[in-house]
């Protein structure tokens, strides 16, 4: 089983970034993070990260039929991309929405996410845990599909 885990603008700068709420360590601990997660559930992963849209959205595209499901914070761009739910929707993969922060308790601006319209479930608020539990949900999620289906 293999997920695509897809990191968007300003995620490269965390430990730098805000501590107060995204937290003192670095986008290179999440990632290893991230990677010991899957390790530890046989899982292969694809850690991805961009500024750009269009690479999120390119990402997104190239994982059809290469991944089983998408892992996403997709940061600022949650608010704002379109592109980014008709990507996820195109694709039809399974995708897990994750945020560092409790968006829903921050800016009202921060309360809509447009390509959470395309996942199955979210995960906010609990930092890089949100990860795991992100991880953890779609595997148990795929799971369940194979099973349904043989
Ligand atoms: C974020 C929350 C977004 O509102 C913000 O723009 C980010 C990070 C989070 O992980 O908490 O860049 O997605």
């Amino acid at each position: 089983m293999k997920l695509l885990i897809l990191n968007g603008p300003n995620l490269n700068l965390l430990g730098l970034r805000e501590p107060d709420i995204y937290g003192g360590e670095s986008y290179g601990a999440l990632c290893r993070f991230i990677e010991s997660v899957c390790a530890a559930e046989e899982l292969e992963c694809e850690i991805f990260q961009s500024n750009y849209e269009g690479a999120l959205v390119d990402e997104i595209q190239a994982a059809y039929g290469v991944c089983d499901g998408i892992v996403i914070n997709p940061a600022a761009y949650t608010h704002t991309s379109i592109a980014l739910l008709d990507a996820l929707k195109a694709v039809a993969l399974p995708a897990v929405e994750v945020h560092l922060s409790d968006v829903d308790a921050r800016e009202p601006f921060r309360r809509v996410s447009y390509p959470g319209m395309a996942c199955i479930k979210t995960f906010k608020g609990m930092g890089f845990e949100g990860y795991r539990e992100a991880i953890l949900y779609l595997k148990a999620y795929l799971e369940k599909e194979t099973k349904k289906r043989s």
